[in-house]
């Protein structure tokens, strides 16, 4: 199948809207990153998405509405689901809700709840209400490799897979939005994303961060959200995180990337524009400036690609602190790290 990549011009829009009515997949950007949707009614369609990225049956999807309207059809929406929508939506939050018998076992893994996001992105609005269905739409990446914050790297995953993608430029936000189960006893965000905890608590008295989030499952361990089960984000070349206070975990740095080299082995080390010039002499790769972490939550997955791109088989990187979106960074690295994570 040849993969066409077009702007998201109306006549794009209205193609892409034909096909996903139709039954077929469409990759489309939104603020977080790009999607590969479907008709979520569909489940001829929807059994396409798990196929396409060689996804696990059991990992449910996230349904995209144009309105939170839109949303009544498919889940049960509470007076607190409404507040949620009304202070976030357009935007980086989905919400876990009790589902509503129209929702196809595929689309949401055979769950008592459904995933739902009005995403804020013109192109994904305009496509939304073009297609007057909802559509499931997960990452488009190839299961367990760094979501696509840029048509190319849709097109470098699922390229011949699929009839078209849209491109529209670089995703704003650069994580995946943040999922807040409201099925739980008290709401609780099983994966961190651009809407923050402080943001969320703002509009909700309660709200509680899994505590899965910077840590590994044990093995007796379910999943709320199973796509936290999968290995992640990951880059073929061994991540380690170092944390610490500044001068130790610089110099830890400068230390395993020169028994790399050492080793024969091609290495870098991901930077932030305040502490690259500590990293004189070493390869590296800044990812956006740590006074600004929204810049290292833009570039994080790109940057993960381009080790994959040049071979580098060791990766440091400095942890984050985990206040507002740099909880949510390091989700991502600590899973793209294998939770290496090395204190100094
Ligand atoms: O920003 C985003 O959320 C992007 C864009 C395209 O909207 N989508 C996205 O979808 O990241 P995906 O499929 O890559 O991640 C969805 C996450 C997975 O971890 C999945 O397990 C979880 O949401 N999820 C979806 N429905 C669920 C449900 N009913 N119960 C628990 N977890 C659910
Ligand atoms: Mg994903």
């Amino acid at each position: 199948m040849k993969t066409r990549v077009m702007p998201p011009t109306q006549e794009a829009i209205a193609e892409a809207a034909r096909l996903i009515r139709a039954g077929a997949l469409v990759a489309f950007p939104t603020e977080t990153v790009y999607g590969l949707g479907a008709d979520a009614l569909n489940p001829a369609a929807v059994a396409g998405i798990f196929q396409a990225k060689g996804r696990p049956g059991d990992n449910p999807l996230i349904v995209h509405v144009a309105s939170p309207e839109a949303a009544e059809p498919l889940c049960h929406v509470d007076a607190r689901a409404r507040a949620l929508m009304d202070a976030f939506w357009p935007g980086p939050l989905t919400l876990l809700l009790p589902k509503k018998p129209v929702i196809p076992a595929v689309t949401n893994a055979g769950l008592p709840s459904v995933a739902v996001r009005m995403p804020a992105h013109p192109a994904a609005l305009a496509l939304l209400a073009a297609c007057g269905v909802p559509v499931a739409a997960p990452s488009a990446n190839t299961s367990g490799r760094p979501s696509p914050t840029a048509a190319r790297h849709v097109l470098e995953d699922l390229g011949g897979k699929i009839p078209l993608i849209l491109d529209g430029g670089p995703c704003e936000v650069g994580l995946e939005s943040t999922v807040l189960d409201l099925t739980a006893p008290v709401p609780t965000i099983v994966r961190p994303g651009g809407v923050t905890p402080e943001m969320l608590s703002r509009v909700i008295a309660e709200v509680t961060v899994a505590d899965s989030v910077l840590r590994p499952l044990r093995a007796d361990e379910t999943a709320v959200s199973p796509g936290m089960l999968y290995r992640h984000y990951a880059p073929r070349g061994q991540l380690t995180l170092v944390r610490g206070a500044p001068e130790p975990v610089r110099a830890a740095c400068r230390a395993l990337y020169a028994e790399a080299r050492a080793d024969g082995r091609r290495a870098k080390i991901l930077a932030f524009t305040e502490n690259a010039a500590g990293y004189a002499g070493c390869e590296t790769l800044t990812i956006g400036s740590l006074a600004r972490p929204e810049t290292v939550a833009r570039e994080l997955f790109a940057a993960l690609r381009g080790m994959d791109a040049e071979n580098v088989e060791v990766i440091l990187c400095e942890a984050v602190a985990t206040e507002g979106i740099g909880l949510a960074i390091m989700n991502r690295m600590c899973r793209a790290a294998a939770f290496r994570v090395l204190e100094v």
